[in-house]
């Protein structure tokens, strides 16, 4: 049976109308993401010097930690090959080094150079707010890998990066020689344990700056 609406009723109609179309006004051309789209994978450059093998090894193993993090991916490449673009379409920069005369080697403290002379970074501090973190492989116990890790995290805090640790306090490292010769187990579960947070907190930030 057709009852007539009450004016009351009617109010009462519009107002329910009103509040579910309210939110597909806001959505609707505003160029906002819906809740349905996937949010774009973060990527995590990883990038190394190596001579003899080891710090590649321990490269490879940081990226699987990387890749172990859903939404997140990686792109591994010596640091003499890394251009403009793999720099500054990263959302976060991993970088290894052997120890050479305890500090890192000249190719990564090169590379970082070229952020200025290649890339331009300054003034325009272009790096700003990505994630950075170091690794690296030394031939001895205690001769220049904290030092050589905390050189990397210097040049990043420079610029302005936001710097994680992981595996070890300062980041990953490796023993290669004497008593300890080429990467064990546990070196490489630490690689893989940095590359992880790297990519961990790379997607709380991509999460944080959407909202
Ligand atoms: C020129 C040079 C200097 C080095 N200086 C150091 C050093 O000061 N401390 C150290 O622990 N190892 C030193 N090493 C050993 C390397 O750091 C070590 O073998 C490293 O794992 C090599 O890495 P790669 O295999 O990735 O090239 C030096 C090696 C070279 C070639």
């Amino acid at each position: 049976m057709f009852l007539p609406l009450t004016s009351i009723s009617r109010l009462c109609l519009i107002g329910v109308l009103f509040l579910c179309a309210f939110p597909l006004m806001l959505g609707s051309g505003s160029g906002e993401a819906t809740v349905d789209e996937p949010a774009p994978l973060v990527k995590v450059l990883v990038t190394y010097h190596s001579l003899s093998g080891n710090t590649e090894r321990m490269a490879e193993a940081v990226v699987d930690g990387v890749k172990s993090v859903s939404g997140a991916e990686a792109l591994l490449k010596r640091v003499g090959k890394v251009t403009a673009d793999d720099l500054f379409s990263a959302d976060a920069v991993v970088v290894g080094s052997p120890v050479y005369w305890s500090n890192m080697s000249g190719e990564v403290k090169t590379f970082f150079d070229n952020w200025q002379f290649k890339f331009g970074v300054f003034p325009d501090f272009k790096m700003k707010n990505k994630i950075g973190a170091a690794f690296a492989t030394g031939g001895q116990v205690s001769s220049g890998k904290e030092i050589t890790m905390l050189t990397i995290l210097a040049a990043m805090l420079g610029n302005q990066m936001i710097v994680v640790s992981g595996g070890g306090a300062f980041g990953a490292s490796a023993t290669t020689e004497g008593d300890s010769p080429g990467i064990d187990n546990k070196e490489l579960a630490d690689a893989k344990a940095l590359g992880r947070r790297v990519a961990e907190v790379a997607v709380m930030m991509q999460r944080g700056s959407s909202r």
